[in-house]
């Protein structure tokens, strides 16, 4: 027995594997991610374990995602060393394939998840989340698994790709599952590799500041003054900041004042050429 997951690189051995646990009465889970995995993606398999019989994690680094001048090319790979953490967490399968398989040279059809996907992240990367929708669309299809779990760490997208399954009648259940963190606050991301030592320090800074302006709001504050201090406090530490912003957790609509249930807190910053994102409930 060798210490790897059972692997496959074509739709056709997916779908025979998946419907297989289907006619076996068994429900599966599917986990998307681009790789490089870490802590924050394996508890992912957790979550699915807890709803699922059988766990598939698909590994492919999207680059209907990526603009021309994003990272596509550098984005970190470890194909060995992720099927090693894969095969420790019992992930039953793992889906890795490759860029024709995905999108033949003919490839035509793109999703948009119209409004939900302009704000936020969807402002300064507007090709991020028709991206994201496309490919999510046809993993969840592909795979034809009872749920799909992604993080809340990346909240937009979590709720894009709920509306996206919702608008498409895809019968996959979306679940979101909490965001692992670093034991300094800072919220778990393959990209966190690329920070140079003295951003790394810098880092947990984003973290620390949702939790204030939380901390403010809550305690009476105006959301437009707690907003702009934490964004003060960010730039000092040398974050150049994309948004910082109070929004309703289930719409992702504007809201400047804390409704009963569901205010959240966006922010997305550079450090250094760094994105972070990093998002918490008030
Ligand atoms: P990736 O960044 O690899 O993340 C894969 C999944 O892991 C996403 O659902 C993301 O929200 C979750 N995740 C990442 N860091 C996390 C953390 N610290 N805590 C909890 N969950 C975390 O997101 C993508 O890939 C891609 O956009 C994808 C959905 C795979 C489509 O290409």
């Amino acid at each position: 027995m060798s210490n790897t997951p059972d692997v496959v690189r074509t739709v056709k051995e997916l779908r025979g594997i998946t419907a297989e646990w289907r006619r076996d009465g068994e429900a599966s889970a599917l986990i998307p991610t681009m790789g490089a995995l870490h802590e924050g993606h394996l508890s992912l398999i957790d979550l699915a374990h807890e709803h699922a019989d059988r766990s598939v994690v698909s590994i492919f680094v999207n680059p209907k995602q990526f603009s021309p001048a994003e990272d596509l090319a550098t984005y970190p790979r470890d194909e060995e060393g992720d099927l090693e953490k894969l095969y420790e967490r019992d992930a039953d399968l793992v889906y890795i394939p490759d860029g024709p398989e995905m999108y033949p040279p003919d490839f035509s059809t793109s999703i948009g998840v119209e409004g939900m996907s302009q704000s936020l992240c969807g402002a300064s990367r507007p090709h991020f989340f028709g991206g994201v929708a496309t490919v999510v669309a046809k993993l969840l299809i592909q795979a034809q698994c009872d749920y799909a779990v992604f993080g809340e760490k990346d909240y937009q997208q979590l709720l894009v790709v709920r509306r996206m399954a919702r608008d498409l009648n895809i019968p996959t259940e979306i679940l979101g599952a909490p965001t692992v963190r670093e034991d300094d606050g800072l919220a778990m991301s393959s990209r966190n590799q690329y920070l140079s030592r003295q951003d790394r320090e810098m880092a947990p800074h984003l973290y620390a500041v949702l939790e204030n302006v939380a901390e403010s709001i809550r305690a009476g504050v105006a959301v437009g003054k707690a907003l702009h201090e934490g964004v003060q406090v960010l730039a000092q530490a040398g974050f150049d900041v994309d948004y910082l912003e109070l929004r309703d957790g289930r719409t992702l609509e504007p809201i400047d004042a804390l409704t009963e249930s569901s205010g959240r807190i966006f922010a997305g910053a550079y450090l250094g050429k760094t994105r972070l994102i990093d998002n918490i409930a008030v």
